[in-house]
């Protein structure tokens, strides 16, 4: 039986499409759903083109986390991971998965890390302080923000003259790069 993981994603979702295409050909590992916390998101025009069913939830469900818990009951999910998700998950969902939740955060924790600190606020925050270098960290996900221990991390180099965007693109190629094979190795 192959795992099943569930890709949490809050926006664009070009990370959950990248390791959904990784794993294509996998029998070791299936995403049999994508599930998102905003109805609009781009994640799920790129589900659609995925053919993977895609579904929202609410901000109440997220704080409560038992219709969540149900859910992926249903479907029978053994596995999250969070690919951009921008919300704190749930400590039932915490609970009911331990050590099968991971998160990729687009900084090198403990720096840069916490509530608010997502997408774009983290690569300013790079840009303000002057750091000369930025890079991922793959965790496992507690009950609290960007603290579960960390799994995998990989620097790239900031210069003086990077802006936030110009951080934001190596920071992706990292992800892609990396972000598939991290799952590879944990559950492959
Ligand atoms: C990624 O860079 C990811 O690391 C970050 O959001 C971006 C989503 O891009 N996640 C966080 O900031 C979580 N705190 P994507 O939607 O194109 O994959």
């Amino acid at each position: 039986m192959p795992l099943k993981i569930a890709l949490f994603a809050s926006g664009s979702g070009s990370n959950a499409e990248n390791i959904v295409k990784f794993f294509s050909e996998s029998e070791k590992i299936i995403f049999p759903v994508i599930i998102s916390n905003k109805k609009d998101a781009f994640v799920h025009e790129r589900a659609k083109n995925l053919q993977i069913p895609s579904f929202s939830f609410s901000r109440e469900d997220f704080i409560s986390g038992y219709p969540l818990l149900d859910f992926l009951k249903k479907h029978e999910i053994d596995a999250i991971v969070l690919a951009g998700f921008l919300l704190k998950v749930p400590e039932v969902l915490v609970n009911a998965f331990p050590n099968r939740i991971i998160n990729i955060h687009p900084a090198l924790l403990p720096k840069y890390g916490g509530k608010g600190m997502y997408g774009h606020h983290v690569h300013e925050a790079v840009v303000a302080s002057g750091d000369t270098e930025s890079g991922i960290t793959i965790h496992y996900v507690n009950a609290h923000y960007d603290e579960g221990s960390i799994i995998f991390q990989a620097k790239c180099p900031v210069s003086p003259s990077d802006t936030a965007d110009m951080i934001a693109d190596k920071v992706h190629a990292l992800e892609y790069e990396y972000f598939p094979k991290v799952i590879q190795d944990i559950w492959g």
